[in-house]
């Protein structure tokens, strides 16, 4: 019998509460081992919901895991995770990979060399019905171009994902990296990106694919609860076709993460679709249009 991947989870918030911790003790060829968080108290919580071992020193966290899976702000995550390959930890990412193009570099040259697995938890990209939609599309070809639109909610007052890192680096760092890995995955990779703020966090990109198609994408997290809204669609010869992008049960695209992740560090195999690489492409494109956000600065 195989043995289970020893996971350690990172984070205690609202996400490692409703997706990491169920999806890591519900997910076949997984042991939800061990939890490590800042506050010792929401660590010690956790890991008794579970039963499993809570821990406030990284070093005896890591000691005692195969894995570990993330729900911390990306600037947390990327030196953790650094720290974590190095000492052979194979890698479950939240997106972004990290905020600074460093600290991205840095995490993704750790896990090269230390030939650990990793996947990025772009959800829709671990959704059955995203998946056949990918399938679908891409065979069809022909796409002339995409558009995204997402406006989320997340800063209103009293929404649960209303968190510091958000609120500093708004839509296109938290929704940006979906939109991104979705447009790449169906029109092909992303040549350049040009970027302009509205309002709050608004950002409007467009996207030069490697073929020559374009797309565009609109994101926010300031958007009135009445006009919360995700919408992605590509256009073409073949006419228009809408992407499944809702997640309404996040923790089933997590198992399916975590599975494929588990496999390919049991196989030694260490590329993935979605792994550190591509969430260092994907965070590429994000920093080149916050350079230019920065440059051009909402009048
Ligand atoms: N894939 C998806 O669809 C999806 C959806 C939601 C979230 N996410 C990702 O999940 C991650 C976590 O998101 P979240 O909503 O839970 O909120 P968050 O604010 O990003 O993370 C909350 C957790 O991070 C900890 N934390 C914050 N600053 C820290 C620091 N300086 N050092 C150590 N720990 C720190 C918090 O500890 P305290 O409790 O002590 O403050 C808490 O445990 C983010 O990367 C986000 O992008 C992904």
């Amino acid at each position: 019998m195989t043995r289970s991947l020893r996971f350690g989870l990172v984070g205690t918030g609202h996400w490692a509460r409703i997706t990491h911790a169920p999806a890591l003790a519900s997910t076949d060829g997984v042991e939800f081992a061990a939890v490590w968080g800042r506050n010792a108290g929401a660590a010690a919580g956790l890991a008794a919901s579970y039963g499993v071992t809570a821990h406030h020193d990284l070093a005896a966290f890591l000691a005692g895991v195969d894995a570990v899976a993330f729900a911390v702000p990306p600037d947390v995550q990327a030196p953790i995770a650094t720290r974590a390959a190095r000492a052979g930890k194979h890698l479950l990412l939240e997106k972004p990979i990290a905020i600074s193009a460093a600290d991205a570099d840095a995490l993704a040259s750790a896990v090269e060399q230390a030939r650990v697995a990793s996947v990025v938890f772009f959800t829709a990209r671990f959704q059955a019905d995203t998946r056949a939609w990918l399938a679908e599309v891409t065979a069809t070809g022909g796409w002339a171009g995409g558009a995204a639109v997402w406006l989320g909610t997340a800063l209103q007052a009293g929404n649960p994902f209303n968190t510091p890192w958000r609120r500093d680096r708004g839509g296109l760092w938290d929704l940006g990296p979906h939109v991104i890995s979705l447009l790449w995955a169906s029109l092909g990779p992303v040549r350049s990106v040009t970027a302009r703020a509205g309002r709050a966090d608004i950002t409007h990109l467009v996207l030069r694919h490697e073929d020559g198609a374009t797309s565009t994408a609109t994101v926010t997290l300031s958007a009135p609860s009445s006009a919360g809204h995700t919408d992605l669609y590509l256009w073409g010869q073949a006419g228009w076709s809408t992407a499944p992008v809702e997640a309404p049960q996040p923790v089933i695209p997590l198992r399916t993460a975590l599975t494929e992740l588990a496999a390919n560090a049991r196989s030694g195999q260490v590329s993935h679709p979605c792994d550190v690489q591509f969430g260092r492409a994907v965070g590429r494109v994000l920093a080149e249009a916050q350079r230019q956000i920065d440059a051009h600065p909402s009048p």
